[in-house]
């Protein structure tokens, strides 16, 4: 029904391009800031090696035993497994929040190709910080600027998305990867020699538990999941087209250390600059965009550097984009009978309407608030914080306690040895656990009377 990706190496990529987006670059850093830094990274990290690693692995080994879209390979293994198809409501939170996350996602993907065109047009030069600052405040002001970006975006996901996984996923993951991190080492370069290195390096590693709130923790737990694109089905999704004698262990480890290396990079190249030129850590969503182009301004070739660089972390928006579709569409064509194309433009339609609420809150809709803030910043903790945990929580109970040791490790392949025990305890205790707890202690369970 399917095809198969070419080479273990191109589903890595997949993968690795599915994690590696704007949550490294765009999120990791300004939620690191507003969250206090060291302590959250910290945390940030035990997320992503004892929870993130660990249902990466489920999700791989559920999506290549079940071999069809998220919904109908959790009901399959539900039914296998334990008689009850139940479990493919996980399968359908899962593409509901796909579809949610994109709808932001596209919008924040929109803002670096906006940025792209402003470096080629050496926008950023002489500028100081406010001018930056104003630069950044007119683009989340425009209405019309944003819609352009965001359409240009969604036509392109979409457009990648029907065409399918040879024609489309495997070639647009190739060489994005490793051209955006040789960038940032050029960027760390300039972080290095003149931002205030150390204060960055202090910010981001020293751990200060006193700037760390159970929000906090949960945040660090959030932004694990998304950083990873765990939580949803769409790395089970790609796990369907994964061949049978392919290393699922290996490939996640590989998947996660990279996408965690680029994330700390990013921190790297962000704060020193942040703390050179005076501005807040906690600055919020604009962080990145109020940064980067500072550095870019006095670097020798800053205006080339800069337009690469905005054009890759369109493209590793794009090779997560088209992650966050698969799901649904998989769906769409495996159990609804559409076309891939067809399939691609109606959900990428649906996901581009419900956009402009999310770009409407950063300007005529900015005060309207409810919950958690604006749109975006509901939307944003739903999604990151409620879904994804959510959706890991029950993809490792039913990797860990559901499905049969037997099938597990048929999948895994190998069933002695400390990989597989390691991976077992960890599926079945500590992320379960791990997610409960930081679930409960956000909603105050252990707060003993203090806010
Ligand atoms: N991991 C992506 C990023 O860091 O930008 C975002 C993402 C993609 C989240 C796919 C969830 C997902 F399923």
């Amino acid at each position: 029904m399917h095809g198969q990706w070419s080479s273990r190496l191109v589903f890595i990529l997949a993968v690795a391009g599915s994690a590696v987006g704007l949550g490294n670059i765009w999120k990791f850093p300004y939620v690191a800031g507003q969250n206090g830094g060291g302590a959250f990274v910290l945390v940030y990290l035990l997320c992503v090696f004892g929870v993130g690693l660990p249902i990466m692995i489920a999700e791989i080994l559920l999506g290549r035993r079940g071999r069809r879209n998220p919904l109908s390979t959790m009901r399959i293994l539900g039914r296998e497994e334990s008689g009850s198809t139940r479990w493919q409501w996980v399968g359908l939170m899962g593409m509901v929040c796909g579809f949610l996350i994109l709808s932001f996602y596209s919008v924040i993907a929109g803002w670096t190709l906006h940025y792209f065109l402003l470096a080629v047009g050496d926008s950023f030069a002489g500028a100081d910080a406010d001018q930056i600052g104003q630069l950044f405040d007119g683009l989340v002001g425009s209405v019309s600027s944003q819609a352009l970006w965001h359409s240009v975006f969604m036509a392109v996901t979409t457009l990648v998305v029907a065409r399918g996984l040879k024609g489309g996923l495997e070639q647009a993951v190739r060489i994005m990867v490793p051209a955006l991190v040789a960038i940032m080492l050029g960027l760390l370069v300039y972080s290095i020699t003149s931002g205030d290195f150390a204060r960055g390096v202090t910010f981001l590693f020293r751990p200060d538990f006193s700037a760390l709130t159970a929000n906090g923790v949960l945040a660090a737990l959030g932004q694990a999941f998304f950083s990873l694109s765990v939580g949803m089905g769409a790395v089970m999704a790609y796990g369907a087209y994964l061949p049978q004698q392919e290393s699922i262990v290996q490939t996640s480890f590989a998947v996660v250390s990279a996408d965690t290396a680029v994330a700390l990079l990013a921190g790297l190249v962000i704060f020193p600059i942040v703390f050179a030129n005076g501005l807040d850590p906690a600055e919020g969503a604009g962080l990145v965009f109020q940064t980067l182009p500072l550095a870019l301004d006095q670097m020798p070739g800053g205006t080339v550097v800069g337009a690469m660089f905005f054009l890759l972390l369109a493209f590793a928006g794009l090779t997560s984009s088209i992650s966050l579709m698969e799901p649904v569409v998989a769906w769409l064509i495996e159990a609804r009978d559409m076309s891939r194309a067809g399939a691609g433009v109606l959900c990428g339609t649906a996901v581009w309407l419900l956009g402009f609420l999310t770009l409407l809150s950063f300007n005529v809709a900015a005060d309207w608030k409810f919950l958690r803030g604006t749109w975006f910043d509901n939307i944003d903790y739903l999604t990151s914080n409620i879904l994804l945990p959510a959706g890991g929580f029950c993809i490792t109970v039913f990797a860990g306690w559901v499905m049969s040791r037997e099938s597990s490790a048929e999948e895994i392949g190998f069933s002695s040895g400390w990989v597989y025990t390691v991976w077992r305890m960890l599926a079945r205790y500590v992320a379960p656990i791990a997610v409960l707890l930081v679930f409960l202690n956000a909603i105050g369970v252990f707060a003993d009377g203090s806010p």
